[in-house]
């Protein structure tokens, strides 16, 4: 039987950090409020001069290959999981493709917001355990800064949002690496968390506006209290559907590494399940939620921390926009 495992993990964040304090000064907000009802410090915010989704997954590429021993020729497939592509169209696994110097190979975008990675990393696995690719690179980049309302009116979403990059190179193995996917779905809830335009279904005159400046359609909009209820309840669903399916239990979790989406939300389920703080990784203090991209840079911070052993079973869980909600166990 063939399986797929993760033999590199790299991130690469913009170099911007945008402090509680910065924050305060342009709207109605305040350091306590922020770090009491998110955990978080500081985010990183591009520097739309230099840096691109495509950029910044190229740059997260190279850290995960060069921690694999491989270099780009080795790739021979793209899945890049991105809500905020540096074009409506064509995707950012094109771009980061090119970025890479890879004409040729097949890249595929997938747009399932927080719970992108995972999906990502599941379809990978598939194309893997079917013999169909060999070397995949499976990235998740977002650049959520330039779609905030930074006034008091967007304060619930832009205080949390980052930026940022992380990348994870799968390969063939004889014994199974990732030993489950599970991934989800609840359409009716939409419009919680979204950005509503360009969208083409809109009549020609509100999709090709004079002046957008003005419209609250480009921004993210979110009904944080009904996304964070749901978050809790999908994110334990999710992670006890990954251990019932492996036969396994809380306790065999080395770490659980979950979408950077709130720290209260990170420290309820550790709470629920039980998990000593060893068990579960947390860098949203420093970086924000960076969505797709928040799995990836953990996993790969986590790493280099030695926090990822040979031999761990690694569980990652993700719920946001859609609402989607996704978990892979891992055996590193
Ligand atoms: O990434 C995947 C999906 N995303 C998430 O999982 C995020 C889930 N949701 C959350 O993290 C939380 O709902 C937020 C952090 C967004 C908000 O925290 P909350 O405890 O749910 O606050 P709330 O929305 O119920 O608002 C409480 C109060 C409101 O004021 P009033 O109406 O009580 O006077 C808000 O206007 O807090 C106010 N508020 C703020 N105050 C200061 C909202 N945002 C801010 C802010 N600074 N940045």
């Amino acid at each position: 039987m063939r399986y797929s495992k993760i033999v590199g993990l790299g991130h690469h964040v913009p170099e911007g950090i945008v402090t509680n304090e910065y924050l305060s000064n342009v709207m109605d907000t305040n350091n306590e409020w922020i770090i009491e009802r998110t955990g978080i410090n500081e985010r990183r915010w591009i520097d739309p001069a230099k840096d691109t989704v495509a950029n910044m997954a190229a740059k997260a590429t190279r850290m995960a290959l060069e921690r694999a021993k491989l270099t780009e020729k080795d790739i021979d497939f793209i899945v890049f999981a991105t809500i905020t592509p540096d074009y409506f169209f064509p995707g950012s696994g094109v771009l980061l493709q090119r970025e890479l110097g890879l004409e040729g190979i097949g890249a595929l975008d997938i747009r399932n917001a927080c719970s992108g990675f995972i999906y990502a990393l599941s379809v990978a696995d598939q194309f893997i355990k079917t013999g169909m690719y060999k070397t995949i690179l499976v990235v998740g980049a977002e650049i959520q800064s330039t779609a905030l309302d930074v006034t008091t009116r967007g304060r619930n979403t832009a205080v949390i949002f980052g930026d940022g990059a992380g990348a994870a190179i799968l390969q063939p193995s004889d014994h199974p690496g990732i030993l489950s996917t599970h991934l989800h779905s609840d359409g009716r809830f939409a419009e919680e968390l979204y950005v509503k335009d360009p969208g083409s279904s809109r009549p020609r005159e509100e999709r090709q506006p004079e002046q957008i400046l003005d419209t609250t359609t480009y921004k993210v909009v979110m009904n944080g209290n009904q996304v964070f209820k749901h978050a809790v309840v999908r994110f334990m669903e999710v992670i006890n559907e990954a251990l019932k399916a492996n036969n396994m239990k809380k306790d065999d979790i080395n770490l659980l590494v979950p979408h950077q989406a709130n720290l209260r939300i990170s420290q309820y389920i550790q709470e629920k399940m039980g998990l000593s703080n060893d068990q579960v990784y947390n860098n949203i203090m420093r970086y924000g939620n960076t969505t797709a991209a928040s799995i990836p840079i953990a996993m790969s911070e986590a790493w280099a921390e030695g926090k990822i052993k040979e031999n761990n079973v690694i569980c990652l869980a993700a719920f946001g926009s859609g609402f989607t909600w996704a978990s892979a166990l891992i055996r590193w």
